[in-house]
């Protein structure tokens, strides 16, 4: 209520009630966004370039830097490296970041299949490398994957313990994996008590990094005016939690960010989630890590049509010892797991912003 209707309200009230009223409108725009982003573009509504890359920037990405650059090439669409948003303390190889350009391959792809267009993948290893699709009029089948791509989020919440049944189980674990990648999904709880443990040990260690949670910092958009003026970045309510002022924030996330208890959500968080997924490459390169984010992206919007939430947990592949560790418990010899995924039941969250697509181009 506006002072205009209760002239009895004293100034500081009204003051408060003026805060409240543009964070709220503040929210209210940030909510505004992603309804408008989070649509389905029709093929005829804009160029075909803008539809695909549309749907490709909807893809899951490491931070939610978006490390990529969209543009065409001859006879190909072309997805790079964006080099300005690598994050090279927690990815100094550049892994998540190629992984990430294979999620947004992938939903590239499905768009192309639903406007009726075959096409095809090529990895071109030069210099950063690139990835080029080329379209054909060959006739294609509709993926009924396309459908989740704008329902896919990360969940980070804590899920409801739910197991999820047989039948949905094996239709994410039987999923097809590209060539050199495997999906290995455990319910066996001993085990997941076991993968916790590595989660926590390495949790711990990337907390207890001044560099990790630098770097970690740069990408928290803490309010909702702070996402909107970047449209990247990890937003608060996404990962459940309280909004904050700039100035207020980074003092508190010193004080509640800790591995204490950071490492207790985590455990609630697995040991609420139905099970794990964990993406595997043979290879340890640039062409895997493109395949294992393929591969990843697909289950993310299968799991999303079976209604079964997920998040990833990827401490254990970021730090390499524990890394080794996690390939040892696995069994894997020398093979590379690339993501840690937990999957299960829960209410959706708050949605992720992306930059415009003018923006991504190269
Ligand atoms: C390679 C890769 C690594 C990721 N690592 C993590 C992670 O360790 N923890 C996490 O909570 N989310 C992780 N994510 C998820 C991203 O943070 C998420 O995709 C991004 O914030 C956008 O949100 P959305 O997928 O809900 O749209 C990762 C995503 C990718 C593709």
């Amino acid at each position: 209520m506006t002072s205009d209707h209760n002239p009895t309200t004293n100034s500081g009230l009204s003051a408060v009630a003026k805060l409240a009223s543009a964070a709220f409108k503040r929210h209210s725009t940030y909510d505004d966004e992603t309804s408008a982003l989070w649509k389905h573009r029709s093929p005829n509504s804009c160029s075909e370039a803008d539809y695909l890359f549309h749907y490709a920037r909807l893809a899951a990405n490491a931070h939610n830097t978006q490390p990529w650059l969209f543009g065409r090439v001859a006879d190909a669409y072309v997805i790079k490296p964006d080099p300005a948003r690598r994050t090279p303390v927690v990815d100094p190889d550049d892994h998540h970041l190629y992984c990430s350009l294979g999620c947004a391959t992938e939903n590239l792809l499905l768009a192309a299949n639903a406007a009726g267009k075959a096409a095809s993948v090529a990895f071109n290893a030069e210099g950063d490398g690139e990835i080029q699709v080329r379209l054909s009029s060959e006739p294609t089948a509709n993926d009924p994957l396309f459908d989740a791509i704008i329902d896919r989020q990360c969940t980070r919440s804590d899920y409801s313990g739910q197991p999820v049944a047989d039948a949905h189980l094996r239709r994410l674990s039987d999923m097809p994996q590209l060539s050199g990648c495997e999906l290995i999904v455990i319910t066996d709880q001993p085990v997941i008590e076991q993968i916790l443990e590595l989660i926590l040990s390495a949790n711990s260690a990337q907390i207890g990094d001044p560099a990790f949670v630098g770097e970690l910092t740069s990408w928290l958009r803490f309010n909702a005016a702070s996402a909107l003026a970047t449209r990247d970045g990890l937003y608060a309510p996404c990962s459940g939690n309280p909004t904050l002022p700039n100035w207020l924030a980074g003092p508190v996330f010193k004080t509640v960010f800790t591995a204490k208890s950071e490492n207790k959500k985590c455990a609630r968080q697995v040991r609420s989630s139905s099970g794990l997924a964990i993406f595997v490459s043979d290879k340890c390169d640039r062409e895997h890590w493109i395949s294992s984010g393929r591969n990843y992206q697909r289950f993310a919007l299968q799991a999303t049509l079976l209604g079964i939430k997920h998040a990833f947990l990827n401490q254990p592949v970021e730090v390499l010892q524990f890394r080794k560790a996690l390939a040892a418990l696995l069994g894997i010899g020398d093979r590379r797991p690339d993501f840690l995924v937990r999957f299960g039941y829960a209410e959706p969250m708050p949605r992720s912003l992306r930059r415009p697509v003018k923006q991504l181009l190269f």
